[in-house]
């Protein structure tokens, strides 16, 4: 048996598709939504991925600006560079990528966003919303994109066990709390494993749906999954490999050759998540500018 494929680029191409007509119509509004990027530092990964958004949110019509700053940029002043973004109208969202240079408190500074201007979804704000299921928040967009495949994948969720490996802040925690929501797309009995949970495999082979979210490479091996399964893909680690001229590559969480023989569906990787989180960061901003007006 072979899994089958859910496209995340294909289902991202769907929701960017959306964004643009709603991005037109709200400039006949005389609206533009408007994204401003910081980067902090030259990290070739950081650089890659703000280059990626920046062309996304281009093609679907949001205007969007990349500020770069030193590596050795004081607290201070990406406070006071957060605060001019927070209080200029013409910008709706606000991303600060992570990482952040070892000696910049991450709380701190993701806790300066406007929640109104925070489409990442990392203010504590957003993230009490979320817990609360207040819907005038803003979802971090990993985990929404996650949600969105297994709408779009036509993935049966209600009642579901859902094993959610690995606890961050940015997936595996908000993500459980998600997938418990009440709501059509939701609904699943959620389990929130990680690196000290005993047994693995033992819990991770009762997962209707398995999500591979702790950031180790190739973790996830038929081992750990339980025959026709739908399993998605998180991780975004690198590998040495002396073959590429970078002298590395990225893997995921999951042994894809493996695990997709066994699974019933499976997130690709590149080409699984990572569209989605783009696509979710822009729709935010789109609903980030169209909230301006109400
Ligand atoms: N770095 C990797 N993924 C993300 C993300 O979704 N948001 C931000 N701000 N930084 C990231």
């Amino acid at each position: 048996m072979s899994a089958r494929i859910l496209d995340g680029e294909a289902f991202a191409s769907q929701i960017h598709r959306e964004t643009a007509s709603r991005v037109t119509a709200l400039a006949q509004r005389g609206i533009t939504p408007r994204l401003v990027f910081i980067r902090v530092g030259e990290d070739p990964a950081s650089r890659a991925y703000v280059s990626r958004k920046e062309t996304r949110a281009k093609e679907v019509g949001i205007s969007s600006h990349t500020m770069v700053l030193p590596e050795s940029t004081p607290l201070a002043t990406l406070l006071r560079e957060i605060d001019t973004l927070n209080a200029d109208p013409k910008v709706h969202g606000i991303l600060i990528q992570s990482p952040l240079p070892a000696g910049l408190p991450n709380d701190q500074v993701y806790a300066r966003v406007s929640p109104a201007k925070d489409v990442d979804g990392f203010h504590p704000v957003n993230f009490g919303k979320l817990l609360l299921g207040d819907p005038t928040g803003f979802l971090p967009c990993t985990p929404a994109g996650i949600l969105e495949i297994l709408r779009l994948g036509k993935i049966p969720t209600k009642g579901k066990h859902a094993v959610v490996v690995g606890r961050g802040q940015i997936v595996g925690r908000p993500l459980a709390v998600l997938l418990a929501r009440k709501s059509a797309h939701a609904d699943c009995t959620v389990t929130l494993a990680h690196s000290s949970t005993p047994n693995l495999p033992s819990i991770t082979r009762q997962a209707d749906i398995l999500i591979g979210a702790l950031g180790r490479p190739h973790f996830l091996t038929p081992d750990h999954v339980q025959p026709g399964a739908t399993v998605i893909d998180v991780g975004v680690n690198r590998i040495a490999d002396a073959s590429n001229p970078r002298g590395y590559r990225l893997v995921g969480d999951v042994d894809f050759a493996s695990v997709q023989t066994i699974a019933g569906a499976i997130t690709p990787n590149p080409g699984g998540v990572g569209p989605m989180t783009i696509a979710l960061l822009l729709s935010n901003t789109l609903r980030a500018a169209e909230t301006t007006l109400s």
